[in-house]
């Protein structure tokens, strides 16, 4: 398949490129290349490179700042992902767009499947869920995959970094380190996502899937996996989200099944720690 990436030297936008240029023709679509929220220039790019598929990790996704400006968000997030199913359907291709875990509101403390009612609970989860609804109502042959806590090895351009080297500079910089433990999510790899959604893409099995790591755990939990595996010695403590107020609500469970993917026999998501450590050992040691 020819395929157009958009978001390539993101976090997620770079893995899906190594994932898959082994196996198809990638083409690398940065912010440069397209602007996702101005339908005229998705068409016209989109149109002179005639792809079979079109992945869309490209997203508005600081969440304080989604807060702020809320239309730059829904015209990103909401407007962008409509864009893109219009010209995949105009273009007769297939569109794989990514979406997040925040769609839910937590209340249910139980890993959320497809099928579960979303509550999104800020403004860039209601701008992605839209996002999710352009794309499979305006594309008969879309896939959309909610992802959670993603890191890779390219920084995450929108956020300046992952979760682990968050950990590693503060354990660097600062005398103790502490992590809320009352939100609990599933930290999962950009390779184990890229890997997963190359055997998705080349089915047509298309709809909304759940894609993370098996397992869950607090930020906390995920902090002291790193210590531990990385050996860092300065002290790490738990506390509680209350204890850095913020105004922007966030679930604090947002752990989800891949309940589509099993039950089409195409789960091949590793447990959160055993990708956690192997991507240390990959990267860090
Ligand atoms: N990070 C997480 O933990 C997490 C969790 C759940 C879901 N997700 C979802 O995963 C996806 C990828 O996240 P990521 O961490 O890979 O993000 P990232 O590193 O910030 O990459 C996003 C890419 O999209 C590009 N982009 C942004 N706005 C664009 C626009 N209007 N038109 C065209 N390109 C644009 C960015 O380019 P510039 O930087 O040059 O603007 C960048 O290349 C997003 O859909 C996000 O909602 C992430």
């Amino acid at each position: 398949m020819k395929i157009a990436v958009i978001g390539a030297n993101g976090q997620l936008g770079s893995g899906i490129c190594s994932a898959f240029s082994g196996r198809h023709e990638v083409l690398e679509l940065t912010h440069d290349d397209i602007e996702i929220s101005d339908g005229k220039n998705v068409l016209n790019v989109l149109g002179r490179m005639r792809p079979d598929l079109i992945v869309n990790t490209a997203a508005d996704h600081v969440v304080p700042e989604c807060e702020k400006n809320a239309g730059k968000a829904f015209q990103v997030n909401g407007l962008g992902a409509l864009n893109l199913a219009q010209a995949a359907s105009e273009l007769g291709c297939k569109i794989a767009h990514f979406s997040t875990d925040y769609v839910f509101d937590g209340v249910t403390k139980q890993p959320y499947i497809e099928s579960d009612k979303p509550n999104p609970l800020n403004v860039y989860a209601a701008t992605k869920l839209a996002g999710e609804y352009f794309t499979l109502n305006y594309c008969a042959r879309s896939f959309v995959i909610r992802v959670s806590g993603i890191y890779g090895k390219v920084p995450c351009r929108a956020k300046g970094g992952n979760f682990i080297t968050t950990m590693v500079k503060a354990a660097a910089e600062r005398p103790e380190v502490k992590v809320v433990n009352d939100e609990v999510l599933t930290p999962t790899p950009v390779s184990a996502i890229a890997g997963n959604t190359l055997s998705l893409v080349e089915t047509e099995e298309f709809g909304l899937y759940h894609m993370t790591c098996e397992g869950c755990c607090s930020w906390y939990e995920f902090a002291l996996a790193i210590f531990e595996t990385m050996k860092l010695k300065t002290p790490l403590s738990a506390c509680s989200v209350s204890d850095f107020p913020s105004p922007v609500k966030r679930p604090f469970y947002s752990v989800l099944e891949n309940d589509r993917l099993k039950r089409i026999g195409l789960n091949q998501m590793p447990p959160w720690r055993e990708a956690l450590m192997a991507f240390i050992e990959e990267n860090y040691q």
